[in-house]
């Protein structure tokens, strides 16, 4: 039965899930984008998804589980399940050791060695983007470096994510006081028109080196399409995958990396028996994993 709230258009409808609807949910959801909810997250995940069995009238898991495996109708389904399931937090400038080894090892590492072979271009891929606020970090670092050692040369960073609703928000590059609470105050003032203290608006200069995609980093068929990156970020993703899918997606980031380029984990992540091929590179305060 769903109560009122979901009736009166609330957004909540308690039905309590059963383990054997929580195991078959739980696995669809596994087998498509890597996340994987062990026994703990059951309530989570009865909680996210009374939220869609009101938005779409169905009153059991068992007819909700039908849906998901209804063809075109199914996938799109999934697509809303899973804007409400991923945890999007995030923060500009979030490890700060991770960009300021970028910034002043690897970038200019790089650099000299493409310089070498005439080859002007640097890519970076914040892979499970949420809102935007790590690839415009990004880009605001790059942009700086355009007076510089990257004059005349191209510079990319896409962000991708598989939840459509905060790829908006992402695209939008408007942003909160919270969201700008930790950045250094020099690219606060340079690249934000603050119209209020609640309101921070990002330059089109940053925009424009910024390009956003949907994309489900266990998705084998497009993975194999992202191709010739020098820097990969994938930080705070992982952590919902279990070993197994870990070691597909970061099978993957290996392959879409250029010779020497760099993959940069969560502060708490490791790649320890998912994946020896990468080599640990350390520097202060972290490390990064160098094809
Ligand atoms: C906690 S946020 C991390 C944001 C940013 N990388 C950071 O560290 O600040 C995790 C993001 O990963 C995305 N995500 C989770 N599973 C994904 C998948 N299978 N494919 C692509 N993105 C995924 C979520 O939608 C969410 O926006």
């Amino acid at each position: 039965m769903i109560s009122s709230n979901c009736q009166m258009g609330q957004g909540s409808a308690s039905v309590k899930i059963s383990d054997a609807d929580f195991e078959m949910i739980r696995d669809f959801i596994y087998s498509h984008c890597g996340i994987y909810m062990n026994a703990s997250k059951k309530y989570y995940l009865e909680n996210r998804l009374s939220r869609r069995m009101c938005a779409t009238g169905i009153k059991s898991h068992e007819e909700y589980g039908k849906l998901l495996r209804d063809g075109v109708r199914g996938k799109e389904e999934l697509r809303h399940l899973l804007n409400e399931l991923t945890t999007t937090e995030t923060r500009f400038f979030r490890i700060m050791p991770q960009l300021s080894a970028m910034e002043n090892r690897f970038l200019p590492e790089i650099v000299e060695a493409k310089q070498k072979i005439g080859f002007r271009k640097i890519r970076v891929w914040s892979a499970g983007t949420s809102s935007g606020e790590e690839p415009y970090t990004l880009a605001m670092i790059l942009l700086e470096k355009m007076a510089t050692i990257l004059k005349g040369w191209t510079v990319e960073v896409i962000g991708t994510d598989i939840n459509e609703t905060i790829l908006a928000k992402a695209r939008e590059g408007i942003f909160n006081g919270y969201a700008v609470r930790n950045m250094p105050e020099y690219y606060r003032k340079k690249y934000f028109l603050e119209e209020n203290p609640e309101r921070y608006v990002l330059s089109q200069e940053v925009k424009k080196l910024v390009t956003f995609s949907h994309l489900n980093l266990y998705d084998d068929s497009r993975m194999v399409f992202m191709k010739s990156f020098d820097f990969i970020f994938c930080a705070n993703v992982l952590i919902y995958f279990d070993e197994s899918s870990k070691a597909k997606v970061v099978q993957h980031f290996y392959n879409n990396l250029l010779p020497y380029g760099y993959l940069f984990v969560g502060q708490s992540e490791s790649l320890h028996g998912v994946n020896d091929r990468f080599k640990t590179v350390h520097f202060p305060g972290g490390f990064a994993y160098r094809k």
